[in-house]
């Protein structure tokens, strides 16, 4: 049997952060995922930093590559219909973001781990969390071809929202607050340069649409489509047909180029009642997932794990103050990140194809009417300009 102080389970962004904190502070811990590292890396998904969760990567030493390569903006473009317009963060709050991939932030944090030789074992099988409502949790795994079991002081679940550890809080505990949406994303990523210096969000009557970028030679888009729709029935043709519709505006053009990866995402908000039960705590999509469209979702598991990783530290050293907090801490946090991203999700998309004609249009033009009194007013952009950039992690 192994020992350890805080088991880990799942290396997306949380559990590879969390790891990284935990390393700084001198708090030894154990890592375990599921899939292969390869696999991990090949996941695309968030692109967008907050200057909290930049600032965050600093604190540890994370953010060298970040600030070499991710492209900082100062703002965003909202377009109803044809009309488009500016959003300017700097100008209205004094903040940026940071376009630079999860995948990216994943590959730092992986070779942070091996540059540490942190204990961190990827492709494991039969990953089994236990004893977590009483005083001896154990996590029992398989990695190459050997069976462990490491004794934890804490386990913590950073396994997303399809993970095992959830799972172990009983159903009237976890009790999920939740709300779907009858909208889905496709995505693509594409080798061509972005036809836009600043992410592009536009509502249009055919739906959604938006731009944004993974480099100056990486286009990363986005159309609304029915969740039920097939990725097969999708040409490049198609997508790119769409793209330029929805985002067409007059005096700017798309430029299309190869596609390399296309896939559909539903949309779903869900927070559980508690990021915490006895000696079990979760962290990122594990105790809450969001809709896409304010760009949280990577952010609010940064966000998490900051505020984790430091409690954990401090009950290491024998205070228990701070670990006790970590739950309803996040938690607060993390509602105004849901309703932040609820908001941005109901602006921007148009209804599904099951509402009533009459209600589509009566909820599209309200749209265009809330977009653009955002357009006219400063207190609105600074609503949005604020939240975007992100809330400071208390
Ligand atoms: P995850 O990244 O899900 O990591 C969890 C890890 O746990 C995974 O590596 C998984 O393999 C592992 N795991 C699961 N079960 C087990 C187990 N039983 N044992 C061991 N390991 C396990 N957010 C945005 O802001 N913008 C986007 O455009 C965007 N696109 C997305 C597209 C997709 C398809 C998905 C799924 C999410 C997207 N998100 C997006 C959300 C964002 O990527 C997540 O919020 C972010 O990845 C959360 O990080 P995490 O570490 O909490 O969870
Ligand atoms: C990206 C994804 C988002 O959900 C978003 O709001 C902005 C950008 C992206 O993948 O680049």
């Amino acid at each position: 049997m192994e020992r350890t102080s805080v088991a880990i389970v799942g290396a997306g962004p949380a559990g590879l952060l969390l790891g990284c904190i935990l390393a700084a502070e001198g708090v030894d811990f154990v890592l375990v995922e599921h899939r292969s590292r390869e696999h991990v890396l090949s996941r695309i998904r968030a692109g967008v930093l907050e200057q909290a969760s930049v600032d965050v990567l600093d604190r540890y030493g994370l953010g060298e590559r970040l600030h070499r390569e991710g492209l900082v903006h100062g703002g965003v473009y909202l377009q109803a219909g044809a009309d488009r317009f500016h959003v300017d963060f700097e100008e209205l709050v004094g903040r940026t973001v940071t376009v630079y991939g999860q995948q990216q932030v994943v590959l730092d944090l992986m070779r942070h781990h091996d540059e540490l030789g942190s204990a961190v074992h990827y492709g494991a099988t039969d990953v089994m969390p236990s004893g977590v409502d009483g005083d001896d949790p154990h996590l029992r795994f398989t990695a190459d071809g050997e069976e462990h079991d490491v004794a934890a002081d804490v386990i913590v679940g950073a396994d997303g929202y399809h993970g095992v550890c959830r799972t172990l809080i009983p159903d009237e505990v976890l009790a999920p607050a939740e709300r779907g949406y009858d909208a889905a994303w496709l995505g693509i990523l594409a080798d061509v340069a972005p036809s836009t210096d600043e992410l592009i969000y536009a509502l249009h009557p055919d739906g959604f649409a938006m731009h944004s970028m993974r480099s100056p030679s990486v286009s990363r888009l986005y159309l609304q489509v029915d969740p039920t729709e097939d990725i097969a029935d999708w040409s490049d043709e198609r997508i790119w047909e769409g793209l330029q519709e929805r985002l067409a505006t007059p005096g700017w053009t798309l430029t299309p180029g190869p596609i390399t990866e296309k896939s559909i995402t539903p949309m779903r908000s869900s927070v559980a009642a508690t990021l915490a039960y006895g000696r079990l705590f979760l962290a990122g999509d594990a105790g809450h997932i969001v809709p896409p469209t304010g760009a949280k979702g990577l952010n609010a598991a940064i966000a998490d794990v900051a505020l984790l990783g430091a409690a954990l530290a401090e009950h290491a050293r024998g205070s228990d103050g701070p670990l006790g907090a970590y739950s309803e801490r996040a938690l607060a946090r993390q509602w105004k990140v849901q309703s932040f991203s609820q908001f941005m999700t109901d602006l921007l998309h148009t209804p599904g194809s099951a509402v009533p004609a009459d209600e589509r249009a009566f909820r599209y033009f309200s749209r265009v009417g809330q977009l653009r009194y955002v357009q006219g007013s400063r207190y609105a952009q600074q609503f949005i300009a604020e939240q975007y950039t992100g809330l400071a992690i208390a």
